[in-house]
């Protein structure tokens, strides 16, 4: 039997959350867990225009259990373009990452990601995110939910000369396995 990963990973228990559209109201909580997740976090202003812009959808996962009911732990902002849905924000507050808050919130989005988008509001057959080459535990997360890194975009910041990677999730798509990386002369397995 294998006993190290009682031992060493105490399993957590998964939180379940009641995910629902992000309110004006919600943004001063939702700014604390944005400080403490990024280098260069976005303002208010940043997230009430997107509550505010009809092509933007914007979710908070709440839980009971974090104080206070309807306390959002965690919340993703995504912009839904013609073709495909791009995943601009998403952060879980530290107390609560590793409770499959993150993949509560994917799963919303993942649902409106289809091969043959029909009328059906928001469905589209693609998402992107774009990632920081430094942000490795978000790498990781996205890739345990099926996302697939196709491209390295150089310098991508404004903010810093890092490099971004760009995340594509099809879940329709099988065969969509991590392949080798040929541009910019680069040849090397990256995901
Ligand atoms: C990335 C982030 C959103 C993940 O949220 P989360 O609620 O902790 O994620 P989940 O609990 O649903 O994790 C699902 C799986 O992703 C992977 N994963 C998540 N965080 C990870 C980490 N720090 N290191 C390695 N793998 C990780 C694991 O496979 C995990 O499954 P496991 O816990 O059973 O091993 C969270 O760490 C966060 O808010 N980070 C700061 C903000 C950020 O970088 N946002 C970009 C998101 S694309």
């Amino acid at each position: 039997m294998n006993t190290q990963r009682t031992i060493f990973q105490p399993a957590r228990e998964t939180l379940i959350v009641r995910i629902r559209p992000m309110l004006v109201r919600d943004v001063l909580a939702v700014m604390v867990t944005e400080n403490s997740s990024f280098e260069f976090p976005w303002t208010e202003g940043d997230f009430v225009s997107h509550i505010d812009d009809r092509d933007s959808v914007s979710y908070v996962a709440e839980s009971s259990a974090a104080g206070g009911a309807g306390c959002a732990v965690g919340y993703m902002v995504y912009h839904v373009a013609p073709r495909r849905i791009e995943l601009l924000n998403l952060a879980v507050h530290p107390q609560w990452r590793r409770r499959g808050v993150g993949t509560q919130l994917l799963a919303t989005l993942a649902g409106q990601v289809v091969r043959h988008p029909g009328p059906g509001l928001g469905q589209r057959q693609s998402a992107r995110a774009y990632v920081r080459e430094s942000n490795l535990p978000a790498q990781l997360f996205l890739r345990s939910q099926g996302w697939r890194c196709d491209k390295i975009l150089r310098g991508y910041y404004d903010d810093s000369s890092e490099d971004a990677y760009r995340m594509v999730l099809r879940p329709w798509r099988q065969e969509d396995a991590p392949r080798r990386h040929r541009e910019h002369g680069g040849g090397g397995e990256y995901v």
